[in-house]
């Protein structure tokens, strides 16, 4: 089988050339200046986000910087509320994760006529003017996708006939779920014995996942040959489903994740999932430099990518005690 095992590393593609172009006074005050910041989270639906949490709360206090944390328990509306509260009490940066691409127009404006820079992290928006954002700091979803879908043609190559795939959605309207589909669809097609059976929403949560996957198997039982969760935390819901109707996930049923968080790890060395795609969610030292830059005036680039690899169940002993999350 092909190694698609790559070392995890998190870089700014983009930003390199910036601090070039600051003077050393601007380099300096952003460096020294502690900053409030508000951070609107979606909420804690998964293992991945409760890290992403972690990772920006450490970062800020390791900063010496003021977080006001907003958890919105997966509700738009809630994250909403969350920055017109952000903008009243002034901070100096909105760190924004949006739960959903669309509706955020009009609160985006709201910050940008107060002079609060948006910085988005870990999902992306779709506005009509984008010069209300700063920057967007995370992954290639489609990307992701793509990788799920590549592991999928490489490691069933050798076998014949339809491979029918079970598909578990990320939440409705976000960019992981909209893009983790894309890539994957744009990878299998034109391979036409490679069939996307069910695809639906798990929300990117354990209990969601299962509950999906045991309606999957009631209506396509044994005809399942693999599952694509658009994250790990739906993947290891759905292996629960899977022992409970009495089949092997990771043999019977192929079960494909994307996060690679501990939890993947864990039920990869149990022999229960295949692979796990990467997604970093320890964006908080990139999002405190971000933010330093962001109130500085500075010019950001529009998207601070993650560098992300592919982990098999072959690699996942060795790799586990490097994990981080
Ligand atoms: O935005 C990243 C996605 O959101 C992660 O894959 C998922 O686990 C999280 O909740």
């Amino acid at each position: 089988m092909r190694q698609l095992q790559r070392r995890t590393f998190t870089v700014i593609l983009a930003g390199a050339g910036l601090a070039a172009a600051w003077s050393p006074l601007a380099r300096a005050q952003a460096a020294g200046k502690k900053l409030v910041i508000g951070f609107a989270q979606t909420g804690a639906e998964s293992e991945w986000r409760t890290a992403n949490t972690e990772s920006v709360k450490a970062a800020a206090k390791a900063a010496g910087h003021e977080l006001k944390f907003s958890d919105a328990q997966q509700k738009q509306e809630n994250q909403i509320k969350a920055i017109r509260s952000f903008i009243t009490q002034k901070v100096d940066v909105i760190i924004l994760a949006p739960l959903v691409t669309t509706g955020w127009d009009t609160v985006l404006k709201e910050a940008k006529a107060a002079k609060i820079p948006v910085i988005l992290e870990s999902r992306n928006v779709v506005v009509k003017d984008t010069s209300t954002w700063t920057t967007f700091i995370g992954s290639d979803f489609v990307e992701e996708g793509r990788r799920a879908a590549q592991w999928l043609l490489d490691n069933t190559k050798n076998t014949t006939g339809t491979v029918n795939i079970v598909e578990l959605q990320g939440t409705v309207g976000s960019d992981p779920a909209i893009d983790r589909k894309k890539g994957f669809d744009e990878v299998l097609k034109g391979n036409a014995r490679y069939k996307v059976i069910r695809s639906q929403t798990g929300d990117f949560t354990r209990a969601k996942g299962k509950e999906v996957m045991e309606a999957f198997l009631k209506a396509e039982g044994k005809k399942i040959n693999v599952l694509y969760a658009h994250n790990d935390d739906m993947a290891i819901g759905a292996i629960q489903a899977i022992e409970e109707a009495g089949l092997k996930p990771g043999k019977d049923i192929l079960v494909i994740g994307v996060a690679a968080v501990k939890g993947a790890f864990e039920a990869m060395i149990a022999g229960k999932m295949n692979v796990s795609v990467e997604c970093n969610p320890l964006l908080g030292p990139q999002l405190m430099e971000a933010a330093a830059k962001a109130a500085a005036g500075q010019t950001l680039p529009r998207w601070i990518k993650t560098i992300e690899g592919v982990f098999p169940a072959e690699v996942a002993a060795k790799e586990f005690p490097n994990r981080k999350y």
